[in-house]
């Protein structure tokens, strides 16, 4: 058994190895433990929050759980909850919520995370933000010494008119830190990747880690054109993390 933060042991997940999806899938199921009849909750995005909200969804069913408003972080989950007739509300009905469950792209030790690879940064961090309390899922894969340090993209929303410019700009901001920056695009013809807010999206790729986040996080604000980045920081007040060995729970 593992030792977990907190000092518990974990038991193994099982004597066999596990796929990536099963073990998001694992996380997500101990993520809806903590979800109790009544609550407001934001729904996550992407392929692990996908499986807590199928588990809402059955829980629901069952009549498990009972009165529970879902507060979706993007148009695919809003469908999701939808087909799985989980009532559904928004941040100007339901400014507070009790609780938000979501993965994660990248996790620090300090459960700062990088968020939006699927795309839905801005809402997500709209609903996260609102939550009383936010339990991010994630596989051990996600797990980093800094972020930006898994060396695939720091996500930054913007909006389309001049994008190459707002573009150029991040680069140079970060240049010191030899990043990269790269419009995301979708389909086979390179059309720029559109959220569900109508922005684009710029990736940004880092050859050093780049220091004190909450700096980087305003630097990047500042810039005209910017909309929101996916440095999700100081948010995440619980994170559980599946792994082969267990499952390990941290709390802020
Ligand atoms: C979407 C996100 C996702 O939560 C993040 O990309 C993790 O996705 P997955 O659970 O599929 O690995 O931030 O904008």
């Amino acid at each position: 058994p593992s030792s977990t933060p907190s000092g518990l042991l974990a038991p193994p997940l099982s004597s066999g190895i596990l796929t990536q999806d099963e073990l998001k899938k694992i996380a997500a199921y101990k993520a809806v433990e903590y979800v109790e009849s009544g609550m407001v909750l934001g729904l996550g995005t992407g392929s692990t929050a996908k499986h807590a909200v199928d588990r809402i969804g059955e829980l629901l069913r069952q009549g498990k759980l009972k009165n529970i408003i879902g507060i979706p972080t993007s148009k695919k989950t809003h469908e999701q909850a939808v087909s799985l007739g989980i009532p559904l509300s928004d941040l100007d009905s339901h400014p507070v919520l009790d609780l938000a469950i979501d993965g994660a792209d990248e996790v620090d030790p300090h459960l700062n995370l990088v968020k939006g690879r699927g795309g839905s940064l801005l809402r997500e961090k709209m609903v996260e933000c609102a939550c009383k309390k936010f339990v991010v899922i994630v596989d051990e894969s996600k797990l980093v010494k800094y972020l930006g340090g898994s060396g695939l993209a720091m996500p930054v929303e913007i909006v389309p008119f001049c994008w190459n410019f707002t573009a150029a700009r991040l680069q140079k901001l970060f240049e010191g830190y030899g990043c990269v920056a790269k419009l995301r695009t979708s389909g086979e013809n390179g059309e720029p990747f559109v959220t569900d807010n109508g922005n684009y999206i710029v990736d940004l790729y880092f050859k050093e880690d780049i220091g004190d986040l909450n700096v980087a996080s305003d630097e990047i604000l500042r810039l005209a054109g910017v909309v929101e980045h996916g440095m999700f920081l100081g948010m995440a007040t619980t994170l559980i993390v599946a792994g082969e060995l267990g499952i390990t729970i941290k709390n802020k």
